[in-house]
């Protein structure tokens, strides 16, 4: 057997493989599907202050190599998601990674000050994919928006490392991966949906009744493999800040891949969807890899591609 225990700015790992944040429900969910002593983290859905209904249907639909969603951070909102959802995470098996969401600075504060206050959760992930409703622009897609919205947030949170999910739709993603770091990100999730669209050609309606959402699935994983190798190579590996690599990953080989490309972790989100338990997979197959390439532990294997 190899080692696959893998640390996340200080979080102990027992393997790679992470659920994704909105794909696995809020906590506990997938807990009948999947074996959740065999994963390495569950990361819980994007939590915001106020309670969310989310867009209206359709919100998810198939597209030929993945989905696209627009499910608009539908949520409980924080008060409820602390008094009914998070007691489920005592005693859980693997580790919970707070995803944290918000349309002002101010409510991405109240959310990562109240999870960082949350013995449970083991690190808190901002997902900066959002708009500001002060100016409409996304956190993720402005170095200079992620640097402000850093600059507030990182200082309240001081008992839990800071994870950053990068959006994919930038220019320059390296970028915004120096932002995120000179911001005091401790890891990096690379990366959350591509934005997209799909349109009825009979009826002429958009299919999302938002008309845009988030491709997902194995049609962007190349993608996301040369993102990885990029934010690694020039900017994580010198800062020595992990990078949790998320999109498209459906089996132990896109695993491998990643980590090869740079990746200190592997996420999977729409894999869930066709088979909750291909994660427990993966971890298996990370396994015989490690081993068959004569390395004891999964960790040596980290930015290797090309040696
Ligand atoms: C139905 C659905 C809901 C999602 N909800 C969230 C969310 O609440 N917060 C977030 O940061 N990402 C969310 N995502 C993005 C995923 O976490 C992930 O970044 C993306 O799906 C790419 O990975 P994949 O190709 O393995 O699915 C969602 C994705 C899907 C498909």
């Amino acid at each position: 057997m190899a080692d696959l225990r893998t640390s996340l700015a200080g979080v102990e790992l027992a393997n790679p493989v992470v659920l994704a944040a909105g794909t696995c429900g809020y906590i506990r969910e997938l807990a009948d599907a999947i074996r959740l002593d065999r994963i390495g983290a569950i990361t819980t859905k994007s939590i915001t202050v106020e309670s969310r209904e989310g867009n209206a249907p359709w919100r998810i639909i198939d597209s030929p190599a993945g989905m696209l969603n627009a499910i608009g951070l539908a949520n409980v909102g924080l008060t409820r998601f602390i008094a009914e959802k998070l007691p489920s995470a005592q005693a859980l098996p693997c580790r919970l990674f707070g995803s944290v969401a918000g349309h002002s600075v101010a409510e991405y504060l109240a959310v990562a000050a109240a999870f960082d206050a949350a013995n449970e959760i083991a690190a808190i992930e901002l997902n900066v994919s959002c708009p500001n409703t002060s100016d409409g622009l996304q956190f993720g897609e402005y170095p200079q928006a992620l640097r402000a919205l850093l600059a507030e947030v990182k200082p309240c949170v001081r008992h839990k490392p800071l994870f950053v999910k990068l959006s994919p739709n930038v220019g320059d993603i390296v970028a915004m991966a120096k932002a995120a770091i000179d911001g005091g990100a401790q890891a990096l999730v690379v990366a959350n949906t591509f934005s997209a669209m799909a349109i009825d050609v009979e009826s002429r309606a958009f299919r999302l009744s938002r008309g845009r959402g988030g491709l997902s699935g194995p049609g962007i994983h190349p993608i996301v493999v040369r993102m990885v190798h990029d934010v690694y190579r020039s900017a994580a590996r010198e800062a020595n800040v992990p990078v949790i690599a998320l999109g498209g990953c459906s089996n132990w080989r896109d695993a491998a891949e990643f980590i090869l490309a740079g990746a200190t972790a592997v996420a999977m989100g729409t894999a869930l969807f066709i088979d909750p338990r291909s994660p427990v997979r993966v971890v298996d197959g990370l396994d015989a890899w490690v081993t068959r390439q004569g390395c004891r532990s999964v960790g040596e294997l980290v930015g290797m591609a090309g040696a």
